[in-house]
């Protein structure tokens, strides 16, 4: 049920109704946010996305019909409302409201949709379960907190449309439907009825178009661009998710550097009023590694990993030697003035760092007369312990944690964890305190244990810095690529290349990742086809969209910023999806579907 909208025109949203219109008519439409009764006055908060308005149903002078049908009013009703824009008396002003200082008093009234009693309460700071509000996320998308990030989200993409294309790029759409080059995410495949058994896959990124783009010579190229990755969900991931790509050719890494800083500035300083300092800091990815075990460090505190392999070389603790003996090393931090901290919170620190394959964490407690507490101190003379604790400055009150593993990786995983974590327990960081940097210098390739195998760190079309090119040949997991992330609070915001246009070089590298002629060919023959036409220097970067979101509303996960979400599992509570199909349609592609794994699946999932 519902009255027609016929012959009523909204003349202003809610939130614009304010004392400039005192003494005129105006129409507005909206939902119920609640209804007060006061005897012989029914006050209403009428709310669309641009904020709430009161309406007053005076019985005293309102027409019976009128009042009759206010009384019946509930929340989340959708309302049509004339009336005259009246002052508040004084002790009815609300300040906290933009249009706190009016209300609307009827004159006509029409209920265009009734509604149910919705699920959870449509306001901030209510506590529902995540899964509850996904199920009705259009309610949720109604809550003030919910609009704001989405309208965020459109002012974002608007002042990079404006700045791109001020800065000479062209936004061009590339396909979804492409073919699967699985390298690095799995791919989402999406069967063909034309040609049964063969797959589209959808893009992990739009790379191969971009650069093909380049060779077309469209010069400097960027989309808005919609990428999918089937991988574990994070707060700062989710299988579909958008890109703000971009390709740019006759370009170095400080062109591309030079304008996504600047566009970053303009994004934070246009909507937040944050001005950020050019150029942004340079950080090359040993050192990043080095200082804070991170390729995507947080730099707004200090807490940062100091090697003490060289002082304690040499001693009877098994643990430590043998990490060192095996190649690995000793690395530790001050977590200053913790030293107070309870046994059991330093024992869950230990246990923290295991989930980052560390073996376990030595502690070094500075006690406030300067004296030392430690677990290992029977492995050192007190000498020794000193020296540690003056290399990593230690004063009375703090906590050294000390982490060995013959893998570096582990002890830069689990420390730079570590960091982080104490960062949350202290309240060391503020989100609206923005500390960017550029990490370059990323290794080309890194050894895959699995695979047996290189893989490319960034993807196979990265160039490798021109002084490493001659390493190519004789120690290839030492060549540095031309590869840059921008980095925001320990956020990857974006990242990219120049990339290989030499045939040669983009061949040697499909060497090193283990792909045959056949291999390289069948898997990206167009693109080295293209290459043979005349290709022009290029590079590019591509940021994640909601990440900068994200991080620029202050969201907890990237889900809060983007209008339909999945949840952990890849599954949308909404619609269902992903869904099965009917037979029929299987057929038309030529699938059958394996019901013992299906089974095995449910049976894992119960
Ligand atoms: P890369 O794989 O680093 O580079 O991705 C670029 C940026 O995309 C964002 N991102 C994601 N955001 C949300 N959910 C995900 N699952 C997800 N995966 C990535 C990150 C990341 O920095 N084609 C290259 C770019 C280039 O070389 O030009 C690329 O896709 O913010
Ligand atoms: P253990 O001799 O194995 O009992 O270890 C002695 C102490 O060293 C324990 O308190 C461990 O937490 C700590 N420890 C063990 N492995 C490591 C490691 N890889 N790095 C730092 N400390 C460790």
């Amino acid at each position: 049920m519902g009255e027609s909208l016929s012959g009523l025109k909204r003349s202003h949203l809610c939130g614009n109704v304010t004392e400039a219109l005192i003494g005129s008519e105006v129409t507005v439409m909206g939902w119920v946010q609640r209804r007060r009764d006061l005897g012989q006055l029914i006050f209403i908060a009428l709310r669309d996305k641009t904020g709430l308005v009161q309406i007053v149903v005076d019985g005293n002078t309102a027409p019976e019909d009128i009042f009759k049908k206010a009384e019946t009013i509930r929340s989340e009703y959708v309302l049509a409302v004339r009336g005259e824009v009246c002052a508040r008396t004084a002790e009815n002003i609300n300040p906290s409201m933009k249009t706190g200082k009016i209300e609307i008093v009827v004159k006509e009234l029409r209920i265009l949709s009734e509604s149910e009693t919705p699920p959870f309460q449509i306001e901030d700071n209510i506590t529902v379960k995540d899964d509850l509000r996904l199920k009705y996320r259009y309610l949720d998308l109604r809550r003030p907190c919910q609009l704001k990030n989405l309208v965020l989200r459109h002012q974002v993409v608007q002042v990079i449309r404006n700045f791109l294309s001020d800065e000479g790029f062209m936004e061009i759409e590339t396909p979804v439907l492409g073919k699967s080059t699985p390298e690095g995410a799995r791919d989402y495949l999406v069967p063909s009825r034309v040609h049964p058994g063969k797959f589209y896959g959808l893009p992990q990124s739009p790379q191969l178009y971009k650069q093909l783009l380049m060779v077309s010579g469209m010069d400097r190229y960027y989309q808005i661009a919609k990428c999918f990755r089937d991988e574990d969900l994070r707060a700062d991931r989710q299988p579909e998710f958008t890109q703000v790509d971009m390709e740019l050719s006759f370009v170095d890494e400080e062109i591309i550097q030079d304008i996504n800083e600047r566009m970053m500035q303009k994004v934070f300083h246009d909507l937040l009023g944050v001005d950020i300092q050019l150029p942004l800091p340079r950080m090359t990815y040993a050192e990043a590694m080095e200082r804070y075990g991170s390729d995507k460090p947080d730099v707004r505190f200090g807490m940062e990993l100091k090697n003490i392999s060289s002082i304690v070389e040499g001693s009877d603790f098994v643990v430590f030697q043998s990490a060192l003996d095996n190649g690995g090393s000793v690395r530790a931090i001050n977590a200053n003035g913790c030293g107070h901290f309870p046994r059991k919170k330093i024992d869950a620190l230990v246990e923290f760092v295991k989930t980052y394959r560390a073996k376990g964490l030595a502690w070094i407690v500075v006690n406030e007369d300067g004296t030392l507490k430690s677990q290992i101190a029977k492995f050192f003379t007190e000498e020794k312990m000193q020296e540690i604790v003056d290399a990593m400055e230690g004063k009375p009150g703090d906590l050294i944690l000390i982490c060995a593993d013959q893998k570096n990786q582990v002890v830069f995983d689990s420390l730079g964890a570590l960091r982080l974590e104490l960062s949350r327990q202290l309240g060391l960081t503020k989100p609206d305190d923005f500390a960017f940097l550029w990490i370059t210098e990323f290794p080309m390739l890194e050894w895959d244990e699995e695979e047996n195998r290189y893989v490319a760190v960034h993807h196979p079309f990265t160039a490798p810095m021109d002084e490493d090119l001659p390493l190519l040949e004789t120690d290839p997991g030492k060549v540095r690529a031309k590869a840059y992330d921008m980095v925001l609070n320990g956020y990857e915001l974006g990242g990219g290349s120049i990339r290989i246009h030499r045939n040669d070089i983009q061949k040697k590298m499909f060497q090193l990742l283990g792909f045959s002629d056949e291999d390289a060919q069948a898997r990206f023959g167009f693109l080295l086809d293209a290459f043979k036409y005349g290709v022009p220097p290029h590079g590019g970067l591509a940021f994640g969209l909601d990440r900068i979101i994200m991080l620029m509303s202050g969201a907890s996960s990237i889900r809060d910023v983007m209008a339909f979400p999945k949840v952990k599992d890849a599954s949308c509570p909404m619609t269902d999806a992903p869904g099965a199909v009917d037979q029929k349609q299987l057929d038309e592609l030529a699938i059958s579907i394996n019901e013992a794994v299906v089974k095995a699946a449910e049976e894992t999932e119960a």
